[in-house]
């Protein structure tokens, strides 16, 4: 231990990363310059360490990186897929990097164009009439949604709604939303196909129904067959649909939530849009709304008249700001990238071969692991662990066998109405190649289950941390390293 620690600990004392010329200007007092109440009493404990040094510990610690452009990363839910670097090439050009949000509005009509150009492309996919774009990731475009929810109900008068309607699939964030904004959640069960039991629905819907919140294709990775139907149902009763856009990346080009019957909604633009994650940079989650909800929407909307391009803050019934400025403008500029070199043509592809890719490996998949929900999947689907938890293997010891073999594991215990639950989502991104290694590592790791299941109970072995107790590191995470002396 002792020696890690000496291995760890790169400072040496007077060791230093720069070579400067001597200063050539006279030395001033900064106590005179400053005040000496505001002057350090002390050096700051700053690691004295060589250029080499700073160099090696970071480009060491970038290797022990997993990424989506290193390794396959099947995290369902989550759309994993490429990022291709033109989007950050665009991001990059000075004339988005330069500008600053205080600026006056003539001298970011380039900004706002590009603003304005987005709400429409991202209109057209979704099927909503005006979308926002202040929300810095999913779960703060739902909340933002429901505050859209709530002001109309509350502006109709009719403000005494106040249960939100989610389904047992849903993402954990679903209800989470709802309870900020202060609604009583009610969950409704899945049918045996996966999807809302609309009867099921039907006994919960009331007048006190302020909507439904639903991703689609749901978590399973289905569709939602009965949405018309269940639209009607919501509708009936004055609720409002709200559609968790995490799962876009099925349905392109092909069906729209606007379509479908859903008034409000969120896009992951750094799932769907092919930006980095939050880890990777920060996240984007806009919010779209249909014609009646347009007046709650944050403030401000970029609007155009006489060819100019101007912010309007002349919104009484918004419900104010959601985030600082515009939102994550950056990340919009990379999905707008993304968007414009795919076309509709390439973004319709892309669900197809999204939806392909997770077909095809289900197909191979489902011989060794159990498959509850047995028929055509979206752009991902769920297995279940169950035959091999007969050997003591649960899904968490296959997903973390996996990582010994370079793969990122799926998404594990989600969702939560499977038991065992190893949430596998492909992306459009990966080739044959890579699916059939990553099939035949799972049959392998299906029979290791069965032959000799000790061997996955402590892996990863390959990895440069080996199983870690996830409960305490969650309860009492140690963010930073401590020289214990
Ligand atoms: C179905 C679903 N809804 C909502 C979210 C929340 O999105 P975000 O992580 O962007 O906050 C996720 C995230 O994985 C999700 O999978």
């Amino acid at each position: 231990m002792k020696d890690r620690k000496l291995i760890f600990e790169l400072s040496r004392e007077g060791r230093r990363g720069y070579s400067l010329p001597k200063c050539d200007v006279p030395e001033r007092d900064l106590g005179e310059l400053l005040g000496e109440d505001i002057l350090r009493k002390e050096d700051p404990r700053l690691p004295e360490v060589s250029e080499l040094d700073v160099i090696r510990h970071y480009t060491n610690l970038s290797q022990l990186n997993y990424s989506v452009d290193t390794q396959f990363y099947p995290l369902g839910s989550c759309t994993m897929k490429y990022n291709p670097k033109i989007n950050e090439d665009v991001a990059k050009l000075e004339g988005f990097t330069d500008v600053h949000p205080y600026q006056s509005e003539e001298t970011v009509q380039g900004c706002l164009e590009l603003l304005y150009n987005m709400e429409t492309l991202l209109s057209e996919i979704t099927g909503m009439s005006r979308i926002s774009f202040q929300p810095a990731a999913g779960a703060h475009g739902e909340l933002t949604g429901l505050m859209i929810i709530k002001a109309y109900h509350e502006n109709r008068g009719e403000g005494h709604r106040h249960k939100i309607i989610v389904p047992d699939s849903a993402h954990g964030t679903n209800p989470a939303s709802a309870m900020m904004v202060g609604y009583d959640v009610v969950e409704v069960q899945s049918d045996e196909r996966g999807c809302v039991d609309i009867e099921a629905l039907k006994d919960v819907v009331d007048e006190d129904v302020a909507g439904l919140m639903l991703t689609n294709p749901n978590t399973l990775g289905l569709f939602e067959e009965n949405i018309i139907q269940i639209s009607e149902i919501i509708h009936g009763v004055g609720g409002l649909l709200y559609y968790d856009g995490a799962n876009l990346n099925a349905i392109m080009g092909m069906a729209r939530p606007g379509d479908m019957g859903f008034d409000v909604m969120h896009l992951n633009i750094h799932k769907t849009f092919s930006t980095p994650h939050g880890g990777g940079g920060p996240g984007s989650g806009p919010v779209g709304v249909k014609e009646d909800l347009i007046p709650f929407l944050p403030v401000p909307m970029v609007e155009k008249k006489d060819n100019k391009y101007y912010f309007d803050y002349d919104r009484p019934l918004s419900i104010g700001k959601v985030k600082t400025f515009y939102g994550n403008f950056n990340v919009i500029v990379k999905a707008y990238a993304y968007i414009l070199s795919m076309g509709a043509e390439g973004l319709k592809a892309v669900s197809q071969n999204a939806v392909l890719n997770a077909n095809y490996l289900m197909t191979m998949l489902k011989e060794y692991y159990d498959l509850p929900y047995d028929r055509y999947c979206m752009h991902e689907f769920v297995l279940s662990a169950k035959k091999q938890k007969n050997f003591d293997v649960s899904a968490m010891d296959i997903a973390k066998g996996l990582i010994d073999y370079g793969f990122h594991p799926p998404t594990v215990y989600f969702p939560m109405i499977v038991k065992e639950a190893l949430m596998i989502e492909p992306t459009e991104t990966e080739s044959k190649e890579t699916l059939d290694i990553f099939a035949r590592v799972m049959a392998k790791l299906s029979k290791i289950a069965e032959e000799a299941p000790h061997k996955l109970k402590d892996s990863p072995h390959r990895a440069p941390m080996r199983r870690l107790d996830e409960t305490r590191a969650a309860r009492y995470p140690i963010l930073r390293w401590e020289n214990e002396g």
